[in-house]
């Protein structure tokens, strides 16, 4: 249904195709893009798949949500961009977003 493209910090890049509604985590983990382990399976809990929007497409994704901020702050390499990949769903206008991967991820 829609395109997303990871950006490893190193420059590497992965484009999956996610369904609609799946999550960028989930499309992630599903095809072995390294660097997003989603351990809490996706309920904001973990972390562990952190991921900065590309600049084009902040206004796409939203803001973050409450729930992000909390566990944002444990997470290392945070800034403005900052969102977990758990709570991002593919809908029609984030078809070929972007989003880079933190440093502390690989
Ligand atoms: Fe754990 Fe996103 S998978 S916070």
């Amino acid at each position: 249904m829609g395109q997303v493209t990871y950006i490893a910090h190193d420059g590497v890049r992965h484009t999956i195709e996610l369904a609609e509604g799946e999550t960028l985590m989930i499309g992630a983990t599903s095809n072995a893009v390294p660097g997003i382990d989603g351990d809490c399976g996706g309920c904001a809990a973990c972390g562990t798949c952190h991921v900065h929007i590309d600049p084009a497409w902040l206004a796409a994704v939203g803001p973050v949500t409450d729930a992000e901020k909390d566990m944002l702050q444990f997470a290392d390499g945070v800034a403005a961009d900052s969102r977990l990949s758990c709570q991002i769903r593919m809908r029609p206008d984030l078809d070929g977003l972007v989003v880079h991967l933190p440093e502390s991820q690989h």
